[in-house]
C-alpha cells in the first residue's frame, strides 16, 4: 500500500501534470485535493496534447479519478472537460466528485475581478476565475457545496440568499449593478442542469479514498499550484486561497497523515512565477527570453507570459520542511540545454548577512540578493532520452548538485514533454 502526494515545490507550473501523468500508469487512483480551474495541466498522450484544469489525469488510464472535497469546482468548466473527454473516447466511468467540494458561481468570478481592480497596483494577479471568493465563502460558512446544489428542494432558497448577500457587497462596496432576478433564474436553471449531469459521479470521496489506501492500492494525491502559493506558507498575500503543501492533501481529500507514505516535490530546473509578488532569482533580458521561449513559459490557464529565473533552493527548502519531501522530481532539464553556464541559488544575502531560510517579510524578501553557485551547461539532450547514462555529463552533474544542495534525493528527471522522456531513478510507490 502506498499513498504518495505530489506537490509543486515552487510557485506552481513545475510540470506536475507530466509527472502525475507518468505516475498515473503505476497508480490505482488519482486524487485532486485543492485549488480549482486556476490550475492547468498539459499532458501529452500518444503525441496528443490535452489541457486539463479539473479532471485528474488518471482518467486517461481508466484509473479512479477523484475530485476531492478541498477543490473549488466550477461546474461549467468541469462539464466542458467532460464533453471534451467524451469527444476523445475517454471513459468518464472512473470519475468521482466529492459531495463536499464547494461550488464556484458567476458572482465569485465577478467578485474576483472587482477585488483585483480595486486593489490597483497592489493587485495579486489572480486568475480571475473566482477561486479566492469561493474559498472566502467556504471559510465564512456561507458557501454552497456540491451536495447543496444536488438538493433540489433546498437549492433555490440557498442560491437566493447567497445572491442577495453578494448583491449587497457588489453594489455597496464596488458600485456594480449586481445580479438581477432574471440572472437568478438563469443561474438557477444552469446549475440545476449541472446537478443532473454531475449527480451520477457525486459521492463521499473521503470514504472511497480511505478504502483504496487501506486495501493496499497505490493512491496518488495530485497537488495544484505550489508551496510558495500556499495560504499559510507562501509569499502572502501573493498566494492562492488553498493549501498546495502536502498537509493540504490530508484536509482536501479527507485522509489521515498516518496513511501517507511519501511526498514527491516537483521542481523545475529553473523558477517561474505568474502573477505579482517578489521573486529573488528573477531574470530579465536575454537569458530570461531564452528560457521563456525554450520552455514555452506561457500560462496554461491565462496565456500570460511567466516570469523566469534561476533555480532557487531557498524556495525549495520551504517545500522540504513544510511538505516533508521524500523525493524530488526535477522537470525541464532539457529547457536549459544550450546555456554556457547554469546557476543555482543556494542562499540569500540581506543587508550584508547570509540567509539560508526563506524570509516571510516581503520587504526583506524584496531586498534579498541571491547567492549563486555556477555550473557548466550542456549543449543538447536528444529526443526520447529515458536513461540516466544518456544524459550529457554536465547535465548529470547539475542534477547531482541539486540533490546535494537541496538535501532531497532525486527520484525522477523529466527531459521532454513526452511520457517516455522521463528518467526514473527511484520508485515513488
Ligand atoms: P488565484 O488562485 O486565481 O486566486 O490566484 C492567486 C495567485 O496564484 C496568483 O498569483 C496566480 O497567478 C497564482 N496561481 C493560481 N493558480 C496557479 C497555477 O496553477 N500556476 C501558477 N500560479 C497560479
Amino acid at each position: 500500500m502506498t499513498a504518495t502526494i505530489i506537490v509543486g515545490g515552487q510557485w506552481g507550473d513545475e510540470g506536475k501534470g507530466k509527472i502525475v501523468d507518468y505516475l498515473a500508469s503505476q497508480a490505482d487512483c488519482v486524487v485532486r485535493y485543492q485549488g480549482g480551474n486556476n490550475a492547468g495541466h498539459t499532458v501529452v498522450v500518444h503525441g496528443r496534447e490535452h489541457k486539463m484544469h479539473l479532471v485528474p489525469s488518471g482518467i486517461f488510464y481508466g484509473k479512479l479519478s477523484i475530485i476531492g472535497n478541498g477543490v473549488v469546482l466550477d461546474p461549467a468548466v468541469l462539464t466542458r472537460e467532460m464533453d471534451y473527454l467524451g469527444s476523445q473516447q475517454i471513459s468518464l466511468e472512473p470519475l468521482r466528485i466529492s459531495e463536499c467540494a464547494h461550488v464556484i458561481f458567476p458572482y465569485h468570478i465577478r467578485q474576483d475581478i472587482l477585488e483585483e481592480e480595486q486593489k490597483g497596483s497592489s493587485r495579486i494577479g489572480t486568475t480571475r476565475l473566482g477561486i479566492g471568493p469561493a474559498y472566502q465563502d467556504k471559510s465564512a460558512r456561507v458557501g454552497i457545496r456540491v451536495i447543496d446544489v444536488l438538493d433540489g428542494e433546498g437549492f433555490p432558497a440557498v442560491l437566493r440568499r447567497n445572491l442577495d448577500l453578494k448583491n449587497s457587497l457588489l453594489r455597496r462596496v464596488y458600485g456594480d449593478p449586481g445580479f438581477s432576478d432574471g440572472d437568478y433564474r438563469d443561474i438557477l436553471e444552469r446549475y440545476q442542469a449541472f446537478a443532473r449531469r454531475l449527480a451520477p459521479f457525486v459521492t463521499d470521496t473521503a470514504v472511497l479514498i480511505h478504502d483504496a489506501v487501506t486495501q493496499g492500492r497505490n493512491v496518488l494525491f495530485e497537488g495544484a499550484q505550489g508551496t510558495l502559493l500556499d495560504l499559510d506558507h507562501g509569499t502572502y498575500p501573493y498566494v492562492t486561497s488553498s493549501h498546495p503543501i502536502a498537509g493540504g492533501a490530508c484536509i482536501g481529500a479527507g485522509v489521515g497523515p498516518t496513511l501517507i507514505n511519501r511526498v514527491v516535490a516537483v521542481v523545475k530546473c529553473y523558477t517561474t512565477r505568474v502573477g505579482d509578488g517578489p521573486f529573488p532569482t528573477e531574470l530579465k533580458g536575454e537569458t530570461a527570453e531564452f528560457i521563456r521561449e525554450a520552455g514555452h513559459e506561457y500560462g496554461t490557464t491565462t496565456g500570460r507570459p511567466r516570469r523566469v529565473g534561476w533555480l532557487d533552493l531557498v524556495v525549495v527548502g520551504v517545500t522540504r520542511r513544510t511538505s516533508g519531501a521524500s523525493y524530488l522530481a526535477l522537470t525541464r532539464l532539457d529547457t536549459l540545454s544550450g546555456l554556457e553556464t547554469v546557476k543555482i541559488c543556494v542562499a540569500y544575502r540581506h543587508e550584508g548577512r547570509r540567509l539560508d531560510v526563506f524570509p516571510h517579510s516581503l520587504k526583506v524578501l524584496a531586498a534579498c540578493e541571491p547567492v549563486y553557485e555556477e555550473f557548466p551547461g550542456w549543449e543538447d539532450i536528444g529526443p526520447g532520452v529515458s536513461q540516466w547514462t544518456d544524459l550529457p555529463a554536465a547535465a548529470q552533474g547539475y542534477v547531482k548538485a541539486v540533490e546535494e544542495l537541496s538535501g532531497i534525493p532525486v527520484a525522477m528527471v523529466s527531459v521532454g514533454r513526452e511520457r517516455v522522456e522521463t528518467i526514473q531513478l527511484a520508485s515513488v510507490f
